[in-house]
């Protein structure tokens, strides 16, 4: 018998359909899992000025942040694509300073291509930790 299908990664797939590209045609949809269990789905938000775009997973992020969540175990990122999708540098940074050594699934329409840590796709990264005064 089948497992049954990870209610993160449908909400994933489900985020997906809200994409906004027009310039990329590239769809994308994210979802976090929150501490307590709760899915927060995003997807990417293109810009004409293109440099304004939000990647699926900034979009997740924010909107779980604002919705006063502050603790994450998973986030799961889906692409209509055989090569699976892993964040940007940029969402990198954001999810790492928001959700730590998080796990990564990378799925496509068909299923999982992928599960990382966080730590694993950013190895050196900068954080309030680092935020330390000089000493003169
Ligand atoms: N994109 C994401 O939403 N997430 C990723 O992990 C990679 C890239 C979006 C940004 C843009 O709308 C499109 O994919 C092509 O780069």
């Amino acid at each position: 018998m089948d497992a049954p299908p990870d209610p993160l990664l449908q909400a994933a797939r489900q985020a997906r359909l809200q994409a906004i590209v027009p310039y990329s045609g590239f769809a994308v949809g994210a979802a976090l899992e929150t501490a307590d269990g709760e899915a927060i789905g995003g997807c990417n938000i293109e810009n004409a000025t293109l440099g304004l775009t939000l990647c699926a997973e900034r979009v997740a992020m924010v909107k779980a942040l604002s919705e006063g969540q502050r603790a994450f175990r998973r986030l799961v990122v889906v692409a209509d694509t055989p090569m699976p999708t892993p964040p940007c540098g940029a969402c990198r940074q954001l999810l790492w300073e928001f959700g730590g050594d998080l796990e990564v699934m990378l799925a496509n329409l068909e299923g999982v291509l992928g599960i990382h840590k966080l730590r694993d796709l950013l190895p050196l990264p900068f954080d309030a930790r680092l935020l330390r005064k000089v000493t003169s």
